[in-house]
């Protein structure tokens, strides 16, 4: 690891630096897109993106994992839907960090890409 050599620091300055690093790891992790659709989209996406919920039913959300689907949206577009939540879905603007909300179209866009 970059020139840190045993015994160059401090006991006091590697646990510190070891700190440091898990702290940045952790933030690292904190955008978890699957994790993120799960807290706030898979009650009425569904698990696998294909509304097959009772409130996916309900509220005539789409197909996610149809080809068609996939075809008829940009990542634009979904971003945007995201955004601002069309119907009965809540706005996630300003719930969510740009970062998380890329995640969620990424994941949006995987549900796709299932056999
Ligand atoms: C309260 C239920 C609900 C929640 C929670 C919800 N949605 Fe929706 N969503 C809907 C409904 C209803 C629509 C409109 C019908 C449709 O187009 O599927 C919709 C539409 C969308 C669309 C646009 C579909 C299209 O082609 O116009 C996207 C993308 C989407 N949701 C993604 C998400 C993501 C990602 C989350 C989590 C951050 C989420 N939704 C959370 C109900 C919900």
């Amino acid at each position: 690891m970059m020139g840190l050599g045993k015994g160059s620091m401090g006991m006091k300055t590697r646990i510190w630096l070891g700190m440091a690093l898990l702290m940045c790891g952790g933030l690292v992790r904190a955008v978890d897109g699957p994790a993120l659709y799960e807290t706030h989209c898979a009650k009425c996406h569904g698990a696998t993106g294909q509304a097959d919920s009772w409130r996916g039913y309900l509220f005539f959300s789409r197909d996610f994992s149809s080809a068609k689907w996939q075809a008829a949206r940009t990542d634009e577009e979904i971003l945007e839907k995201i955004d601002q939540g069309p119907r009965i879905m809540p706005p996630y603007k300003d719930k969510l960090s740009a970062e998380e909300r890329a995640a969620l179209v990424k994941v949006v866009r995987s549900f796709g890409r299932q056999p």
